[in-house]
């Protein structure tokens, strides 16, 4: 789509009667890059100039209005014009402009819908000011302007939480001044431009409007992120810039750009933007694309909490499941669990009620494994077990239809091994799925050695399905997430038996940015889930030249404290807030005596470097070896698997804050104390020498 005459790549401008019209034309999402700058300011200049027009209307080509500035230009030397002068350059025509919205109107997008004397929202359009989610605040205007067309108090709304707001909702607020029934942008462009002729819609300039006050509004908001999201800087920067809405424009767009720049120089700005596009190319790999197979019918073999939780994923999806347990008993606690995980979803108003009986009428319950015959794939997700998993996939292979995809939900153990005990290994791949699995966003999606491409795929499309960040690791102990756990989780261990408490290195890493250290999460998830991996470990043989890191933990479960579902663990949760155990600071104590360890003091930055250096090491060799396709698959597993700090982008981005050569140096001291864990990846040491980063292998 395009008007008779460019101003740029992406900017057109031609007129209809009195009515003038600029056309935006920037696939995938009109995002504001240079060329939309820079022909946009030549458009308005030139109707201007041109004095033919008594209004202008600005619409979009495409799916969407302005999703917002490029965020691809972010971090690069800036081109001029910046959207803040094209904005303020749009509000000064003289000529009276209105904005057509359609999709989505975002960031740069809504706030060059604010710098418009009118805004018109189709139905069903959003608008928003996402910048906070990508470590920035808006710095065009929006935190200005909003204010001044609507209020102080719904500005700190849209601001701070970045949500997508309808358009319905804007117009009761005064953001949004005309809703209008969905159509095609162009004509409703020419309508609303002689509506405006007409006087029918009114128009506004916000240098001629004042926002009233509310500092109470702005305390609480302050006080509320302070509180929620301590980490954060770029919200109280937001709040502030708000609060100098009350200022003449001029004034208050500078101040504006101060509190902007201050978060656009921060690392968690670039943190935050890994992590945006980071979520968008773990799927955007060939092996991800071409023919996928049908998902119409879900089986799923067990219903313990993976079980249910994965059975409650596929219905809020909208696919329907077939649910297998070997007893009644354990088929009505399946049932059970998945009511209540669909009956949380309504009571958190996550969905209606009429959904909830939709979903729950889509679960079909059954004891016998026959009734996977017509099923498109069969997720197994019981007990943790070599033998028990090849039994029923030796069952499988006999029952399922031919192409129907079969798939582990096993955390740790080798899907080639379980595939050959089907004679079609081509249908078999690992889907690991994060407790609880309708809720955490995370799928590994493992790769057998004779995994078929479409089935492979196939994968990919249900994490589209399930709203889920798929991610393709390939086969080995614990795939890409667990296996790292598995290596860095020992760093707490040994920190604690060598002179931290628990609590103290719960208290580093959260002020970190965890939402909670690791010994919280040992007490959440079940101490008893890592003393049987280790005595899995003990069986299978351990390497000699190992530390056994399990002296502490092991003594805290064979007293029978698995965490908060026996009450204690290395906290105690009798009054509900954790409180440390005292018993286990005896048990520390012993374990040291017995030992010989005379305990040191470890700093909360040196118990940071440990444990997040311990991290990269292991997550270096997950890429260097291709468990991983590229760091930033290991970036997006911790961040939505793990609950790794969204802000520092993941293991391997912080990694290049740091820089291969101080990890490589930190490694050789630590490695003075314990040189088998402390052994540097080769590919560190490379990195180190010739100035590589992980960023460079991402692209
Ligand atoms: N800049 C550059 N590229 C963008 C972009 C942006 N603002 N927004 C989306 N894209 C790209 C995506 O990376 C993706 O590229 P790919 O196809 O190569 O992977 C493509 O556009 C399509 O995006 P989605 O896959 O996300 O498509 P959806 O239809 O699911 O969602 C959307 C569309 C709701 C617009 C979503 O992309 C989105 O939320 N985008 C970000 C919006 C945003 O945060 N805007 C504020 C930007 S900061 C700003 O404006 C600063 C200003 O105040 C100065």
């Amino acid at each position: 789509m395009a008007e008779a005459n460019s101003t740029s790549d992406a900017v057109s401008y031609g007129y209809e009667g009195e009515v003038a019209l600029i056309c935006i034309d920037n696939p995938p999402v009109n995002a504001t890059g240079i060329a939309v700058r820079e022909g946009l300011v030549a458009a308005v200049k030139a109707i201007n100039e041109e004095a033919k027009a008594k209004a202008i209307a600005i619409y979009c080509a495409g799916r969407t209005f302005i999703a917002g500035a490029d965020i691809r230009e972010f971090g690069k030397p800036p081109k001029m014009p910046s959207l803040t002068e094209v904005l303020n350059d749009l509000e000064a025509s003289a000529i009276p402009t209105v904005s057509i919205i359609h999709g989505t109107a975002l960031g740069g997008g809504y706030e060059t819908a604010l710098a418009t004397h009118a805004r018109v929202g189709m139905k069903g359009a959003k608008f928003g000011l996402p910048e906070v989610l990508l470590g920035i605040i808006p710095g065009a205007g929006g935190t200005q302007r909003l204010p001044r067309v609507s209020s102080v108090g719904f500005a700190l709304d849209i601001a701070v939480s970045g949500r997508h707001a309808p358009v319905e909702e804007g117009f009761e607020k005064g953001a949004i001044d005309r809703i209008v029934e969905p159509g095609d942008p162009r004509e409703i462009a020419i309508a609303m431009g002689q509506e405006v002729i007409a006087g029918t819609l009114p128009t506004r300039r916000t240098d001629q409007i004042e926002a009233k006050a509310d500092p109470e509004a702005i305390s609480n908001t302050l006080a509320m992120v302070q509180k929620k999201n301590p980490h954060l800087i770029n919200l109280a920067e937001c709040v502030k810039a708000i609060e100098a809405a009350t200022l003449p424009l001029a004034e208050g767009l500078a101040k504006e750009r101060e509190h902007f720049m201050t978060c656009m120089n921060s690392p968690q700005r670039s943190g935050l933007i890994h992590a945006f596009f980071g979520e968008r190319a773990v799927s955007n790999i060939p092996e991800a694309k071409g023919d996928t197979r049908p998902l119409d019918k879900i089986g799923v073999i067990g219903g313990g909490t993976m079980g249910s939780g994965i059975t409650t994923s596929c219905l809020l999806a909208g696919i329907p499941v077939r649910l297998i347990e070997v007893q009644q008993e354990g088929l009505d606690r399946g049932v059970a669990t998945i009511t209540k995980n669909l009956d949380g979803a309504v009571s958190r108003g996550k969905m209606s009620q009429d959904k909830r009986d939709a979903a729950l009428a889509m679960l079909e319950p059954s004891l016998a494994m026959e009734d996977l015959a017509d099923v498109d794939l069969v997720i197994e997700a019981v007990f943790e077990k070599m033998e028990i998993k090849k039994d029923i996939f030796g069952k499988l292979d006999t029952i399922c239809k031919p192409g129907a995809i079969l798939a582990s939900n096993t955390s740790y153990l080798d899907v080639n091994q379980i595939a050959e005990m089907t004679n079609r290994p081509q249908d078999v791949l690992g889907l690991h799925f994060f407790s609880p699995a309708h809720v955490m966003r995370l799928l590994e999606i493992v790769q057998g050695a004779k995994t078929a491409p479409d089935a492979l795929a196939t994968g990919f499309a249900l994490a589209k399905k399930l709203k889920k960040v798929g991610v393709l690791a390939q086969v080995c102990d614990g795939f890409i997430g667990n296996r790292i756990l598995g290596h860095y989780g020992k760093t707490n261990a040994y920190l604690v038996l060598d002179g931290a408490s628990p609590q103290q290195v719960d208290t580093a890493l959260e002020a970190f940015g965890f939402a909670m250290g690791p010994n919280k999460v040992g007490d959440l998830a079940g101490l008893d889930i890592g003393y049987m991996t280790r005595q899995r470990k003990k069986e299978e043989g351990m390497d000699p030249n190992e530390r056994y890191a399990g002296d502490v933990a092991d003594k805290i479960c064979e007293n029978g404290w698995y965490g908060r579902k026996t009450g204690k663990g290395y906290y105690m949760y009798e009054t509900g807030a954790p409180v440390p155990n005292p018993e286990v600071e005896k048990i520390i104590d012993d374990v040291r005596a017995e030992k010989g360890i005379t305990p040191k003091d470890f700093s909360d930055q040196d118990i940071v470097d440990r444990y997040m250096t311990a991290m990269i090491a292991e997550a270096t060799r997950v890429v260097e070896d291709g468990t991983a396709k590229r760091p930033v698959d290991v970036d997006m597993v911790f961040l939505f698997g793990y609950g790794f700090p969204r802000f520092r982008g993941g293991p391997l981005h912080y990694a290049d804050t740091i820089g291969a050569k101080e990890l490589v140096a930190r490694m050789e001291e630590y490695a003075k104390e314990d040189p088998h864990y402390w052994q540097v990846p080769e590919l560190l040491r490379k990195m180190a020498a010739d100035g590589t980063t992980f960023a460079d292998m991402n692209s």
